[in-house]
């Protein structure tokens, strides 16, 4: 295997190789229970065809580097978790849906492009604060994302099964494929922007206001039609697919050196890739991957992470400095971003970093309902990406978009929005394997706050 040197300033000269990760200590690592069986998955994953193309990491990177610059805005949403179970071709559809009405808002609101980015096509696997727990008197492993092993409640069900990296391939492909097909072949093209409006959606106050922004498109392209322009961007979208890489031997299998452009490594399970906040020590397993890899990389930063931790980062992640290249994602919650987060951008900012800053208002806002089931306030969702705008107008740098959990299902997980939903409520259907998603109206919904939030900011530059 061939081996990179990589000069970190300011660490040690370290050889970097698409395992050198196994020599450093990790946070939930996971315990496959049967290292040869893993090993034989690994092999047959490492044969299978990449799922992204070297070119598509490259040119997401050059779209992000526009994020930084303030020439764009990037909308990173998707599930919690992605499962087997509830996989079909609608629920890919109508999670695209969402997206693309809310890109279509923000731009129309703000006058920026919206760079999309789903959580999609790999998203299967999760950090879980506890390893074990006790169900009905018996101790089992936490559920780690069917990656890993299953929701279901049972001992043996929640043993690591390494086949599960195979099924999270063969869905990934799957979706990705669908994705390609809707994206570029008719599904996303301008002219039919009502028909990404959901019936239960466009009954709403919000689909109600996107109708609007819908007919106004549709004159602008009759306008264009009228004056013979016509061109690729208005019948094709690009949405990027990413998530975070925790199981490093998913990761490392798919990590190829591309053969058309240098011999650069990149990890082909996905366009973009981040680190989750519990992975993120400088010296472990996680950043060591992802430093090697040529995608776009994200790193979660919670409101506890100190100023070096954050320098040291983006000397490791991204030594050459390149735009585009790192994204740092906070996830503060509501009442801790406004303390946290300032130090943190005025740091990078002043030590010549290039990142991309990004708003996860979802991860610092949860907390259990008086009916024990996790939540979150919209009002505290929208609260943090509000503060996060104040944070970045203060500081004069360019707040760069939003990371959201979302699905394009009717759900009732979290709180309030223009439906209200209540306490009581969140039992109508909660369905999401891990984290509680915003449902499609909230969705959008927030899509027009922030799009204001947006107009706002950009007319004061
Ligand atoms: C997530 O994005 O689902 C997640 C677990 O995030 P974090 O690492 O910020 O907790
Ligand atoms: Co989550």
């Amino acid at each position: 295997m061939s081996v990179n040197s990589t000069q970190t300033q300011g660490g040690p000269t370290t050889a970097w190789s698409p395992d050198s990760w196994t020599h450093c200590d990790a946070e939930k690592r996971v315990a496959w229970p049967d290292e040869d069986a893993l090993q034989e998955v690994t092999k047959r994953l490492s044969r299978m065809p990449p799922l992204i193309y070297a070119g598509e990491a490259r040119r997401l990177a050059d779209e992000l580097a526009r994020v930084e610059r303030g020439e764009a805005f990037v909308l990173q949403a998707g599930d919690c978790a992605e499962t087997f179970d509830e996989f079909s071709a609608d629920r890919v559809r109508d999670g695209l849906k969402v997206i693309l009405q809310m890109a279509i808002v923000l731009t129309y609101s703000a006058g920026v492009p919206t760079v999309k980015i789903g959580r999609v096509a790999g998203q299967f696997a999760k950090p879980r604060s506890a390893d074990t727990e006790v169900v009905c008197g018996e101790t089992m492993n936490t559920y780690q994302g069917d990656m890993v092993n299953s929701r279901f409640a049972d001992v043996d069900a929640r043993t690591p099964n390494p086949e599960n990296l195979i099924r999270s391939y063969d869905q990934a492909t799957a979706t990705l494929n669908l994705l390609r097909g809707f994206t570029k072949g008719g599904f996303a093209d301008l002219a039919d922007v009502h028909a990404w409006n959901r019936a239960f959606v466009a009954s709403s106050s919000e689909g109600r206001r996107y109708e609007a922004i819908a007919t106004g498109i549709d004159k602008a392209l009759e306008l264009m039609r009228a004056c013979g322009v016509d061109s690729r961007s208005l019948h094709e979208v690009d949405l990027y697919a990413s998530h975070e890489a925790l199981v490093l031997a998913y990761e490392q299998a798919l990590t190829r050196q591309d053969s058309t452009f240098g011999d650069r490594w990149y990890d082909c399970s996905a366009h973009m890739l981040w680190i989750g906040t519990r992975t993120k020590k400088l010296d472990h397993a996680h950043v060591e991957f992802l430093r090697g890899v040529g995608n776009p990389l994200g790193v979660k930063i919670d409101k506890d992470t100190e100023v070096d931790h954050v320098l040291g980062l983006c000397e490791r992640l991204n030594p050459e400095r390149t735009p585009g290249r790192l994204t740092l994602i906070s996830r503060m919650g509501r009442t801790a971003i406004a303390d946290r987060l300032p130090r943190l951008i005025a740091a990078v900012r002043d030590a010549g970093h290039p990142v991309v800053w990004m708003c996860d208002p979802m991860h610092g806002n949860t907390f259990t309902s008086e009916g024990g089931l996790k939540t979150r306030r919209f009002d505290d969702i929208f609260g943090e990406i509000a503060a996060y705008f104040d944070v970045h107008a203060s500081l004069g740098t360019w707040p760069g978009g939003v990371h959201l959990e979302l699905t394009g299902d009717n759900v009732t997980e979290c709180l309030g929005g223009s439906d209200r939903i209540s306490d009581e409520q969140l039992h109508d259907v909660y369905n999401t394997a891990c984290d509680p998603r915003l449902n499609a109206n909230q969705s959008l919904d927030l899509a027009f706050q922030i799009g204001e939030l947006l107009d706002g900011f950009r007319s004061n530059l």
